[in-house]
C-alpha cells in the first residue's frame, strides 16, 4: 500500500487565511474539488533576461533574475502552465472565475493554453503603470503595462460573480473600463529585507488586488492564489472580509506572508457596508440623506436647465414652487407634463452663476463615503 500523504500544514494556523508552503501542483491536488470562489494567479513570467541591465550612472537595475522564474525551455514553461491551470480549474466552484497576470513574455502563451483547456475569456485588463521602470537602453518603447486575463471555467458556465455596481460606484458612477491605471508597488507598501532591499522582485500593488477581489467575489468567499509571493492576495482578501488560500514554494517568502497577515490591524479592514450591498437599488440616496450629510441645504433653489422654472428645497427633502410641492421627480414630471421624470437629471443648482445637475450632489455623497477605498482610475 502506498504511504498515506502527510496532512497539509497551514502555516498561519488561521483556517480563514490558509497558507501552504510547497509546489502548487502538489498542494492544489490536495484541496477539495469545487472549493474556491475566485483564483488570482501571478505565475513565474519566464522573463529569460539574458544580460544585466545598467542605468546611465552605471548602477545595476534589480531585474527579475530569481531561480523560480527560470524554465529550461518554452515547452517546459507551457507544460507547467497547463498543469497549474488544470489544477486550479478543478478546485473552482461552478460560479468561480480565474484571473492571471503576465507580461508580453508569457501572457500570450498562457492565454492560448487557457483557451485550449476550455476556459472562456471574459476580459483582458491592461494594468497601466503610472510609474513604469524607465527603458534605459532606449531601443524600444518603455514597457508600461501588464495584462490580466479574466476567465470563467468554460463557455457553458452560466453564472459568475461580477459586482458591476461596486466597480461603477468606485469609478465615479461610470462603468469601469479595462484599462486600470495603478502605480507599481513602492514606498511603505513595498516589503524590504533588513538590508533595505526589496524582499521580493515582483510584489504586486494591493490596489490591483482590491479591484480584482471586489469585482469578482463576495464577502466570505474563498480566494485562492497558487503563487502567493509576499502574500498580497491573502492580505487584501483579509482586509476585504474574504477567506484566502495562498501557496508559495519558497520558505523565505512564507515567513514574510505570515508576518504580513499577522500585522493587519482591524482598522485596515475596509468597511464593507459601503461597498458590499451596492446593487442598483442601493445606489439610491434620498434628498433628506443629502440634507443630513450637509451636501444640500434647506431653502436651496434648484433650476430647470432653461431656468424657466425654479423650486425651493424643503426640510423634508421635497421641493416647492408655484406648481406644487413634491419630490424632485414629481415636480419635474408635472413641468414636463409627462408620466415620469428623473429629477436628478432634470434639476440644476447654481454655483457662481454656473448651472450643474443636482446629480452631482448624489455622486459626491457616494464618493465621500467611499473615498477611503483607494480605488482610483487615474
Ligand atoms: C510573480 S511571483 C508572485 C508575487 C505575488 N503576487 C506578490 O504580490 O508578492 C511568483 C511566486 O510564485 C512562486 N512559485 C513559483 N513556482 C511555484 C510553484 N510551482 N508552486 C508554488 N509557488 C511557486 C515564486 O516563489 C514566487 O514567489
Amino acid at each position: 500500500m502506498p504511504p498515506k500523504p502527510r496532512p497539509l500544514v497551514n502555516v498561519t494556523k488561521d483556517p480563514d487565511h490558509q497558507v501552504y508552503c510547497g509546489d502548487c501542483l502538489h498542494i492544489l491536488e490536495r484541496l477539495p474539488e469545487k472549493s474556491v470562489d475566485l483564483v488570482f494567479a501571478d505565475p513565474p513570467y519566464h522573463l529569460q533576461l539574458k544580460k544585466d541591465l545598467y542605468r546611465p550612472n552605471q548602477t545595476k537595475v534589480a531585474g527579475v533574475t530569481d531561480h523560480w522564474d527560470k524554465f529550461a525551455s518554452l515547452t517546459e514553461y507551457d507544460n507547467f502552465t497547463e498543469k497549474w491551470l488544470r489544477a486550479c480549474r478543478r478546485v473552482m466552484t461552478d460560479q468561480a472565475t480565474l484571473w492571471v497576470i503576465g507580461s508580453y513574455h508569457n501572457i500570450f502563451r498562457v492565454g492560448k493554453i487557457m483557451m485550449d483547456l476550455g476556459f472562456w475569456i471574459l476580459n483582458d485588463v491592461q494594468w497601466y503603470k503610472s510609474n513604469p521602470m524607465p527603458n534605459f537602453r532606449g531601443v524600444r518603447f518603455t514597457n508600461a503595462t501588464e495584462t490580466l486575463i479574466w476567465a470563467k471555467k468554460s463557455e457553458q458556465q452560466k453564472k459568475y460573480t461580477f459586482n458591476h455596481y461596486v466597480m461603477k460606484t468606485l469609478n465615479d458612477g461610470k462603468q469601469m473600463t479595462s484599462v486600470w491605471k495603478i502605480p507599481l508597488c513602492s514606498g511603505h507598501e513595498r516589503i524590504k529585507n533588513t538590508d533595505g532591499k526589496k524582499a521580493h522582485s515582483t510584489q504586486k500593488p494591493e490596489e490591483l488586488l482590491k479591484r480584482i477581489i471586489l469585482a469578482s467575489s463576495h464577502q466570505g468567499d474563498t480566494v485562492l492564489d497558487p503563487f502567493t509571493g509576499t502574500g498580497t492576495t491573502s492580505a487584501v482578501a483579509k482586509k476585504l472580509g474574504r477567506k484566502s488560500i495562498g501557496i508559495e514554494k519558497e520558505p523565505t517568502y512564507i515567513k514574510i506572508i505570515r508576518k504580513r497577515l499577522a500585522a493587519i490591524k482591524p482598522e485596515e479592514y475596509i468597511d464593507l457596508r459601503l461597498v458590499e450591498p451596492i446593487k442598483k437599488t442601493a445606489l439610491r440616496v434620498s434628498m433628506q440623506q443629502l440634507i443630513k450629510a450637509n451636501i444640500v441645504k434647506e431653502n436651496q433653489v434648484f433650476y430647470t436647465k432653461d431656468e424657466k422654472y425654479h423650486a425651493t428645497l424643503q426640510t423634508d427633502g421635497s421641493i416647492k414652487n408655484g406648481i406644487g410641492t413634491g419630490s424632485i421627480h414629481k415636480i419635474g414630471a408635472m413641468i414636463k407634463k409627462s408620466e415620469s421624470c428623473n429629477g436628478w437629471k432634470f434639476w440644476y443648482y447654481k454655483n457662481s452663476g454656473i448651472l450643474s445637475p443636482i446629480d452631482e450632489y448624489r455622486k459626491s455623497y457616494f464618493n465621500r463615503n467611499l473615498n477611503h477605498i483607494t480605488l482610483s482610475q487615474s
